[in-house]
């Protein structure tokens, strides 16, 4: 069994691969990636020797690039997480989340067809359903809740899931979705709100909150995303959508506390900044369709993933170090200035 992933130089496809060499040791991996801000080779440097994977730089919206290697690795499966992912990146740069979200998906399932798949599997986001009120905890987003977008980015993934569903339909591609709550874990990029903030509060830089902090996301450990996908591969429903989300849900200020409290950290530290533009207040998954059909469940409880998350920024400062000294101080500086 041969699997191309793309974008596994990135925060979730990195732990992915992890997951899937460690799960099914008789499947070669292939990553392809174009190694933008947010790919980093280093995160894969424990597995660059493994003789079941190989790392690929190239772009998905490269056609000639994209068709090479399907022609040379001849995959059986492919899951693609390659995209531009950061909300906030979108509303100051909309063009390449189109261009690398839309087209990008495009260019991967032409291949698909061409040389034959038994899995093309899109992973998308609970982004892609808009947002629910504060006031109404009793609603959850399920596959049936309609596309209601509100950032580029969300739009840029909501168009790109209704062409793999228009790609299942007109081609007959065997394609499989999911969509899932806000991950974290190892390797996460630090412009993300938890990376971000266990970062600078290491170094005693304030803790920029958007708005009074209220909003909600449904927080969900980075392993139990990937075995929800790798379930999803093997035994999911051609042509289906399955929601992943952990039933945890918190306020982002919540969140901030708690991870001052862990890292013995002033509160003061917090500083309220302007809010995002558009911003979503709540997100909230309904997983029954994937516990039900593939038995899936989340397994790490928010109380334990966020202090081995912690603990893992505590040991790996090389590598977030690395990347907030480099080109992402110059969008820090940029994005939070006026803030
Ligand atoms: P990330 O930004 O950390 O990583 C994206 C990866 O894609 C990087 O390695 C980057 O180099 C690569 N990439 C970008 N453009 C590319 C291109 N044109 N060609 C090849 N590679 C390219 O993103 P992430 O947080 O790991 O998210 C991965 C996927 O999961 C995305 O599709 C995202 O929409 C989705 N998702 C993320 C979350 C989350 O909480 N982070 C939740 C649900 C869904
Ligand atoms: O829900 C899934 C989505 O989760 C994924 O599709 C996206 O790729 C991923 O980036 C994430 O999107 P969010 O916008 O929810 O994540 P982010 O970490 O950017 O922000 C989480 C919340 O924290 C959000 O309400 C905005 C807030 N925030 C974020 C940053 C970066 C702050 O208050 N301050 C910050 O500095």
């Amino acid at each position: 069994m041969t699997i191309i992933v793309t974008g596994g130089a990135g925060f979730i496809g990195s732990n992915f691969v992890f997951h899937m060499l460690d799960k099914h040791p008789d499947y070669r991996i292939v990553c392809l990636d174009k190694l933008t801000y947010a790919g980093n080779l280093s995160t894969l440097k424990s597995v660059m020797d493994n003789p079941n994977f190989r790392f690929v730089k190239a772009d998905i919206c490269d056609r000639d690039a994209v068709f090479a290697l399907f022609e040379e690795e001849k995959p059986d499966i492919v899951v693609n997480f390659a995209a531009e992912s950061h909300v906030d990146r979108s509303i100051e740069d909309p063009g390449i989340f189109l261009k690398t979200n839309i087209l990008g998906t495009q260019t991967l399932m032409d291949a698909c067809r061409k040389y034959g798949i038994q899995r093309y599997h899109q992973v998308s986001t609970d982004e892609v359903y808009g947002d629910l009120p504060l006031d109404r905890p009793d609603l959850f987003f399920t596959e049936e809740t309609p596309i209601h977008t509100s950032s580029p980015y969300s739009s840029s993934k909501a168009g790109a899931d209704l062409l793999v569903l228009a790609y299942h339909r007109t081609f007959g591609l065997p394609v499989t979705i999911s969509r899932c709550s806000n991950n974290y874990g190892p390797y996460h990029f630090p412009e993300k709100l938890i990376p971000l903030m266990i970062a600078n509060a290491l170094n005693d830089k304030p803790l920029p909150v958007y708005g009074k902090g209220e909003n909600v996301r449904d927080w969900l450990y980075v392993e139990d995303h990937c075995k929800a996908i790798d379930l999803i591969i093997h035994n999911g429903r051609v042509g289906e959508v399955y929601n992943i989300g952990g039933h945890n849900e918190m306020a982002n200020i919540d969140i901030v506390k708690i991870i001052c409290k862990e890292l013995n950290k002033p509160e003061s530290l917090i500083t309220y900044v302007a809010d995002r533009k558009g911003h979503d207040m709540r997100y909230a998954i309904d997983p029954t369709k994937i516990h039900n059909e593939l038995g899936w469940l989340p397994e790490t409880k928010f109380a334990d993933g966020i202090k081995k998350t912690i603990q893992w920024y505590l040991d790996n400062k090389e590598w977030w170090e690395e990347i907030i000294s480099g080109e992402y101080q110059a969008y820090y500086d940029k994005m939070y200035s006026n803030k």
